[in-house]
């Protein structure tokens, strides 16, 4: 049988490597991007060789239109097909409805919304062959059903990139299959302290982080699941069930101080 190939974005740290390692392991070529972290991806994609996996770092600037197409002719040079795309790269930059700058928002549009779909569309046109098929997976966020005003563009980007999944599964069919996965709060991130995050990352319906491993796993799902495609699995703990005024790292006192256990 022969190897299938994953391409998963972001893959040097946190979730990318967790993702890429699960693939690894379950006997998928990965190609591991990064952008600025050369040596944590090489480093990864090394340790995964060593284990007897097939793995490749790949460098790629998401952040214009060139530099996706020029990942994708790294891909290329890698393999003729692609079976999947697990679009997990993302900028996380903190401002609001009022205060945003044009230029920093259409940074995070164009690396969280535009990178995704176009790195997608690619891999249809030109890395599945005809009569084959293939998925790609974008990274969401549980705040995409959990509206706050915090992180204001992040967010506008994610909700259209989670609009686009059965957007995009609509355009792409039948090359590819487009499905999302939308996460809760896995990492420490922005502003917040260790102390923060410990508190912030219990506040949902099961009262415990968000494992990254549930996370991959949920994506080699929908990738190895040829039914799948136009849909979203929330793997958050129950998250976005819990609305918030502002996001969970500003808000985490008060709520805990009305749940009781
Ligand atoms: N962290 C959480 O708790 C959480 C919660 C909900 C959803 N999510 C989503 O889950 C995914 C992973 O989260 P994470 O916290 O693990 O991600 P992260 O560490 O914030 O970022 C992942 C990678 O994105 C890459 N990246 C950023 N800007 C780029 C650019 N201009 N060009 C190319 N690559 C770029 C970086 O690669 P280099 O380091 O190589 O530059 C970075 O390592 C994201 O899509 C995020 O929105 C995360």
């Amino acid at each position: 049988m022969s190897v299938k190939t994953v391409l998963v974005t972001g893959a040097a740290h946190r979730l990318g490597a967790c993702i890429a390692t699960l693939f690894a392991q379950s006997g998928w070529q990965v190609l591991c991007h990064y952008d600025q972290s050369q040596a944590a991806a090489q480093a990864l994609a090394e340790g995964l060789r060593a284990q007897g996996h097939a793995a490749h770092a790949l460098y790629g600037r998401l952040a214009d239109e060139a530099g996706c197409q020029a990942l994708m002719v790294q891909v290329r040079a890698r393999t003729d097909q692609l079976h999947a795309l697990v679009n997990n790269a993302s900028t996380f930059w903190p401002d609001t409805g009022l205060d945003f700058q044009a230029g920093a928002a259409a940074h995070q549009l164009q690396v969280n919304l535009i990178a995704p779909l176009l790195l997608a569309s690619q891999m249809a046109r030109d890395l599945v062959p005809p009569g084959q098929e293939g998925c790609a997976i974008h990274i969401l966020d549980q705040k995409v059903y959990n509206l706050n005003p915090d992180y204001f563009s992040y967010t506008v980007s994610k909700l259209a990139l989670e609009r686009a999944v059965a957007l995009q599964a609509q355009s792409l069919a039948p090359r590819l299959r487009v499905c999302g996965v939308a996460p809760g709060l896995m990492y420490l991130s922005g502003p917040q302290t260790r102390d923060n995050f410990e508190r912030a990352a219990s506040a949902n319906l099961m009262r415990r982080p968000t494992d990254p491993q549930d996370v991959a796993r949920s994506c080699l799902f929908l990738a190895t699941t040829a039914s799948i495609t136009g849909t979203v699995i929330s793997v958050d703990n129950g998250q976005h069930l819990v609305p918030l005024p502002r996001d969970i790292m500003f808000v985490v006192d008060d709520l805990l101080k009305g749940i009781q256990p």
